[in-house]
């Protein structure tokens, strides 16, 4: 069971000291900022990316609270492989970011079987092939804590997402559902809700309008992976430790509702 309390909260700067996390999908974006944020808070990181593109800056910004690999969620192989370097060097795993996802755009008639099944399998077989491949670790811990990412496409449905709707809906169904089933180990797993975030899954060349299609939500203006890293810390750490099977939605009032800037009407 989890020795966290509310009685006996770290200081805030060292929320996580002494604990090792593993962040999938680290490369960038997201994943990148919620690394570097566990590691300020004093956590050892094990941070994974099926592209090796920003994998050496990565190994240099974690230093030696960092173990860094090539890692594709979706392969079982690749997840013994990177627990073996990460739990081999710092001798256990606390906490669980399954953070790496995909997004595709297509209409349902023009998707086809390979690519709903593919991103089926990272964004919602990988997390489930994560806690799988963790949970001896986690079970060993006294305060582990789980942290999938959907996002608000797993709320209300986006027209030409067909597939990623669907994966991001399970993320959540998978979340509650390993929620109830590891409360007894005293493993808690959670899940964050972005909506627009400023990384580089939205900005492509061929979209110029995006930063002002994705700043329509009632903030105006779009997320920072940054602000996510927060909610994810939150709910990694002891200030979180009656929460389980829930979700933040980090998304500048998206989900909310609409602003309206239509004429009054008295
Ligand atoms: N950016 C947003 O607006 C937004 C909104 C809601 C949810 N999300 C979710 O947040 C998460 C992070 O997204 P991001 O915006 O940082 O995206 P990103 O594309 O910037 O980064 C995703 C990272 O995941 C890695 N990755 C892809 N497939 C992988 C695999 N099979 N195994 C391991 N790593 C893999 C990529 O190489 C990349 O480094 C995703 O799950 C995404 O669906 C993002």
């Amino acid at each position: 069971m989890s020795s966290y309390s509310f009685r006996q909260l770290p200081p805030p700067d060292a929320e996580l000291a002494g604990r090792v996390a593993l962040v999938t999908g680290a490369g960038r974006g997201q994943g990148r900022s919620i690394a570097r944020r566990l590691l300020a808070a004093g956590a050892s990181v094990i941070a994974g990316d099926v592209s090796d593109e920003h994998l050496d800056e990565l190994a240099a910004e974690l230093g030696d609270r960092g173990v860094v690999g090539r890692h594709d969620v979706t392969d079982a192989a690749s997840w013994v492989s990177l627990l073996e370097g990460g739990v081999g060097r710092f001798g256990r795993l606390d906490i669980l970011v399954n953070n790496a996802g995909v997004l595709r755009r297509l209409p349902l008639d023009e998707e086809s079987e390979e690519g709903f099944t593919l991103i089926w399998r990272i964004n919602c077989l990988g997390p489930f092939l994560g806690i799988k491949s963790c949970l001896a670790h986690l079970r060993r811990s006294d305060a582990a804590a789980v942290v999938n990412t959907a996002s608000t496409a797993a709320f209300t449905a986006w027209s030409q997402h067909s597939a990623y709707v669907s994966s991001k809906f399970a993320v959540r169904g998978l979340t509650k559902a390993a929620a109830v089933e590891l409360a007894g180990d005293g493993i808690r797993v959670n899940a964050v809700v972005p909506g627009p975030i400023n990384t580089p899954m939205n900005f492509r060349d061929d979209d110029p309008n995006v930063l002002e299609r994705l700043s329509r939500v009632p903030l105006a203006r779009v997320g920072e992976p940054e602000e996510v890293a927060e909610a994810v810390l939150f709910l990694v750490g002891a200030r979180s430790s009656y929460i389980t099977g829930s979700e933040i939605v980090v998304d500048g009032g998206q989900t909310a509702g609409t602003v309206f800037t239509g004429p009054k009407r008295a």
